[in-house]
C-alpha cells in the first residue's frame, strides 16, 4: 500500500512513470525472485544446488528467460546479483 502511494507521488510530481515501474519491480529481493520465478518449471533447488560465476549465472538466467522465465531487466539484474553472491 505504502509503495503504491510513493509510486503515484512520483508520477504526479515528476510525470515520470518509468520511476514507478523501477520501484515496483525492484520490490522483490533476489531470493524472492528465485522462489517465485524460478520454481515454475523445476524446483528452485535446481539452481541452488549449483555453483557458478557471475558471468555463468547471467548466461543461465538469460537461457531460462528464453525458455519462458518471467523477469524484467531490473529483476534479472537483482536475481543474477543474488545468485552470483550466494551460489558461487
Ligand atoms: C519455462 C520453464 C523454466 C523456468 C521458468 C526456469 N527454468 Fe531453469 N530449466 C528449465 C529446463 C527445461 C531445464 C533443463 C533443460 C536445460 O538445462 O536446458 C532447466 C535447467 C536449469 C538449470 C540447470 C542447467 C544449467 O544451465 O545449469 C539451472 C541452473 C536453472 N534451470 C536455473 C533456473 C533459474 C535461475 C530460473 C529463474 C530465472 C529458471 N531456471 C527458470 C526450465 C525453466
Amino acid at each position: 500500500m505504502k509503495r503504491t502511494v510513493i509510486c503515484t507521488g512520483v508520477i504526479l510530481s515528476l510525470g515520470f512513470s518509468g520511476a514507478c515501474f523501477a520501484q515496483k519491480s525492484s520490490s522483490l529481493s533476489g531470493a524472492d525472485l528465485l522462489e517465485k520465478r524460478c520454481s515454475t518449471c523445476h524446483p528452485s533447488a535446481r539452481p541452488k544446488g549449483l555453483k557458478k560465476s557471475a558471468k555463468d549465472w547471467e548466461k543461465t538466467v538469460q537461457r531460462m528467460m528464453g525458455k519462458g522465465a518471467m523477469l524484467s531487466n531490473d529483476e534479472k539484474k537483482v536475481l543474477v546479483d543474488h545468485l552470483s553472491k550466494t551460489y558461487k
